[in-house]
């Protein structure tokens, strides 16, 4: 499984103020946009492109066009709408797939209890936005899900990645490459990762 930790300036200092305690929601949401976009840069790199000509200015002018369906964004509920903004900056024409899922406390199984896929999932990339891969249950069922609607190619973007979550993809889904800022050090005894951002999906919504 590739694991692309996005080595940039830009992305190295904003996930530095991202890690702030007692950071305002305003900023840790324009931050965790910020650094979504940077991701979304470094994981569309490979996107194949077609010339065609336009009308420029001076006269016919060949340029490159992204070719085919190209992708969909699928944001895992609720956090991953924190990361949407950013990453449509980037990719304005991109479908957006919607995943909700919660986790059963008797079988700690996770339970869909939305999901909305855009159309010819199986020809578009489809790239999934968490702030965080913790334990990596949800990711999973996520991918699961994606990989029985058809979809063959799928990427993911976290702000920050725990060791444990990127081993049991590797294990189940060793072809769905990661872009992150960060791989931290690991769990805490309740599923967060250290060193860390604290609940991502509070800190984006206000909640607490
Ligand atoms: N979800 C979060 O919001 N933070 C973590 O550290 C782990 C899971």
């Amino acid at each position: 499984m590739a694991v692309h930790v996005v080595d940039h300036p830009l992305v190295r200092h904003k996930l530095g103020l991202l890690r702030q305690a007692n950071l305002s929601t305003k900023d840790f949401r324009a931050l965790s946009n910020e650094v979504a976009r940077l991701l979304t840069y470094e994981a569309t790199k490979d996107l194949l492109t077609e010339k065609v000509t336009i009308n420029g200015w001076a006269g016919p002018v060949e340029v490159d066009n992204i070719m085919g369906k190209t992708l969909t964004v699928v944001p895992i509920l609720r956090a991953g709408i924190g990361m949407l903004d950013g990453v449509l900056d980037m990719i304005p024409g991109a479908k957006v797939s919607v995943v909700g899922l919660f986790r059963n406390e008797e079988t700690l199984e996770p339970v869909q209890y939305y999901v909305k896929l855009a159309n010819k999932i199986e020809e578009r990339m489809a790239l999934i936005l968490d702030p965080m891969l913790a334990t990596g249950g949800t990711l999973l069922a996520t991918v699961d899900l994606l990989k029985e609607a058809g979809c063959k190619n799928i990427r993911g973007i976290f702000l920050v990645a725990a060791p444990e979550g990127l081993r049991k993809l590797e294990e189940r889904h060793p072809d769905v490459e990661v872009y992150t800022a960060s791989v931290d050090t690991c769990l805490n005894d309740d599923g967060y990762i250290l060193p860390g951002l604290g609940d991502a999906g509070d800190k984006i919504f206000g909640t607490k």
